[in-house]
């Protein structure tokens, strides 16, 4: 028996390393999203897609499913488990059910803008969250930006009190639901692919979202008010699942690793500007109107946001609350 190991052993050694690799079928990851091919995500998944191509061709392809084409925000995540798909970059809000302390990224209010969230992820606190969900067989690899999101209506929402009795599409997440309960509102959990019928039929009469989102779903054609609130950030996280990753060759697994860095350093520096470039082109269709918030109606928000802190700090964990307060230049808490 031990001839017969040591022979197949022998065999194996004895092959040229690149032979074997050449010689394999490559290996397919199959990426998908929900988000159009023009927003942060979607350059990301492209951008990934053409570098591996470039210095893994042969070994690794990638094949890229935007627009929640192959799945969508309700079994995405379930697929990536059962390994039907191998990369997605959920919004953080959707990992609710995973974990609750990803939650600290829907806290509204919590974070500045986006440097304090770039801040937050690169400290330790933040990268531990990446490891978060491994004992469901998720693997974090890297933050993706967004951006702040705003709140559209058919109001302005000059104060807190102008959204009473009003319906919006949230995503799911618990801490969502609450921000808008806190407001006097009804939060309507549903996959992003349905938010513009149902803006468009009357079903909810708001919504949040980023300035990319929002203008590369068409959004803001059914919404003729859009408060720039700034009040949260919608980031991704990119994730893939543990037993598909750890059997990619170590060292074909570094080099995706070192593509997976430069394109998350190219996202999150573009992510802003496709932001602030879609916010002018919503502007300049004229047929929304920006509402500003004065300081003053600022922290009146945020003041009125206080008590979601509170249900939520228990969960997320004390740590991790405190932890993405000090990066903000300016405490105002
Ligand atoms: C996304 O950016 O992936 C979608 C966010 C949403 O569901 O609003």
């Amino acid at each position: 028996m031990i001839k017969k190991y040591i022979a197949v052993l022998a065999c194996v050694l004895s092959l040229p390393i690149g032979h074997a690799v050449a010689d394999e079928a490559p290996i397919t990851l199959r990426f998908s999203h929900v988000v159009a091919d023009d927003t942060p995500k979607g350059q990301g998944a492209l951008m990934f897609q053409k570098l591996v191509q470039e210095r893994l061709g042969g070994q690794v392809k990638v094949e890229v499913y935007p627009n929640s084409t192959l799945f969508g925000d309700a079994d995405e995540l379930q697929a990536l488990q059962d390994g039907k798909v191998d990369l997605l970059a959920p919004s953080l809000a959707k990992f609710d059910q995973y974990t609750k302390q990803l939650q600290i990224f829907d806290l509204p209010f919590l974070f500045d803008d986006l440097e304090a969230v770039n801040r937050f992820q690169k400290r330790a606190k933040g990268r531990q969250l990446l490891r978060s969900m491994e004992d469901k067989g998720i693997v974090g690899l890297a933050y993706w930006h967004n951006g702040m999101k705003q709140m559209s209506a058919n109001r302005a929402l000059h104060a807190p009190a102008d959204a009473r009795g009003l319906s919006f599409r949230i995503q799911a997440s618990g801490v969502l639901e609450a921000q808008f309960a806190q407001l006097g509102a009804k939060a309507v959990p549903m996959p992003f692919a349905e938010a513009f019928a149902a803006l468009q039929s009357g079903k909810v009469q708001g919504t949040e979202n980023t300035w990319s989102n929002l203008y590369s779903q068409k959004l803001n054609t059914v919404q003729p008010f859009i408060t720039e609130t700034n009040h949260g950030v919608l980031d991704y996280m990119l994730v893939t699942n543990s037993r598909t990753w750890y059997a990619i060759p170590h060292k074909t697994r570094t080099e995706l690793e070192a593509i997976i860095d430069e394109v998350t350093f190219a996202v999150n520096h573009a992510a802003e500007q496709q932001n602030q470039a879609d916010r002018q082109r919503i502007q300049s269709s004229g047929k929304t109107q920006l509402v500003p918030l004065s300081p003053e109606e600022r922290q009146a928000w945020r003041t009125a946001m206080q008590p979601v802190w509170e249900q939520f700090t228990p969960e997320i964990g004390a740590d991790i609350v405190k932890a993405a307060q000090i990066v903000n230049r300016k405490q105002s808490q």
